[in-house]
């Protein structure tokens, strides 16, 4: 399995943090954000780390993480030449991945439980990772049906259940197949919550619920509390 971190966008949200610099390169605890999701992918055993962002910034990118080897890791970068979603980001690593299933997670999203296991039993198919939240509509919320998810609706005003979908993705080859097909939301942006539906409508979807503390860091309060998750959790006092 390779990895893949999704960094681009604009940091709307963030401004004027973002207005020099990427939401991905501020600093959380005592490192740039995106050092919290290659660890992550890093002790999965994962070695192979493509980094997708705007070309605004790439440079910067490859300044902090360079080849790899500081990390023991190799890093590769695509550009992503206009902020148009998650899901075209994700398509521009189809040749990255090859013949091999992918992680993706998404650079704002921080987490400290180890997904090592998750990856190991993973065959085809997608698997996503679910937590509880107080503020669903902020995210994709799954619709729960038993023990199935039956749909995620994106940042829905009335929730149909109180779980986020993080931004951490476990996907076959198929992802871009279904990234290829499909038509840009009403945000105009190719969104991965229809990835994940595609897969949830050939009943190819597991998910898990994500253990441990996990936030992603995309405005001003989570990007405040990612800051104080992380002190806490490894810092000494
Ligand atoms: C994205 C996804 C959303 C997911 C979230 C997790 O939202 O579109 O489904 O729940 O990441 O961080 P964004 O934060 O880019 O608006």
């Amino acid at each position: 399995m390779k990895g893949i971190i999704l960094a681009g966008g604009t940091g709307s949200r963030l401004f004027p943090l973002t207005k020099v610099t990427n939401k991905h390169l501020l600093p959380i605890g005592k490192e740039p954000m995106i050092f919290h999701p290659i660890k992550r992918i890093l002790e999965t055993g994962i070695d192979e780390i493509l980094i997708v962002t705007g070309l605004e910034h790439m440079g910067a990118f490859v300044n902090l993480l360079g080849s790899g080897k500081d990390f023991n890791c190799k890093f590769t970068y695509k550009v992503q030449d206009e902020a148009g979603g998650i899901a075209q980001a994700l398509g521009l690593a189809k040749n990255f991945a090859g013949n091999d299933d992918v992680l993706v997670i998404l650079g704002d999203n921080i987490f400290n439980s180890n997904i090592s296991e998750h990856i190991k039993s993973f065959n085809s198919g997608a698997t996503i990772f679910i937590q509880k939240v107080n503020d669903p509509s902020r995210y994709g919320v799954p619709i729960l049906q038993g023990k199935n998810i039956i749909a995620i609706e994106e940042k829905p005003a009335n929730p149909k259940s109180d779980f986020a979908v993080t931004g951490i993705y476990i996907y076959d080859q198929q992802v871009f197949d279904f990234i290829e097909n499909l038509k840009p939301s009403a945000r105009g942006e190719l969104e991965i919550t229809d990835v994940n539906n595609a897969y949830i409508k050939e009943k190819k979807l597991t998910y898990a619920v994500l253990d441990g503390e996990w936030t992603d860091a995309g405005t001003f309060e989570s990007y405040y509390y990612s800051n104080q998750m992380v002190h806490d959790l490894n810092e000494p006092k």
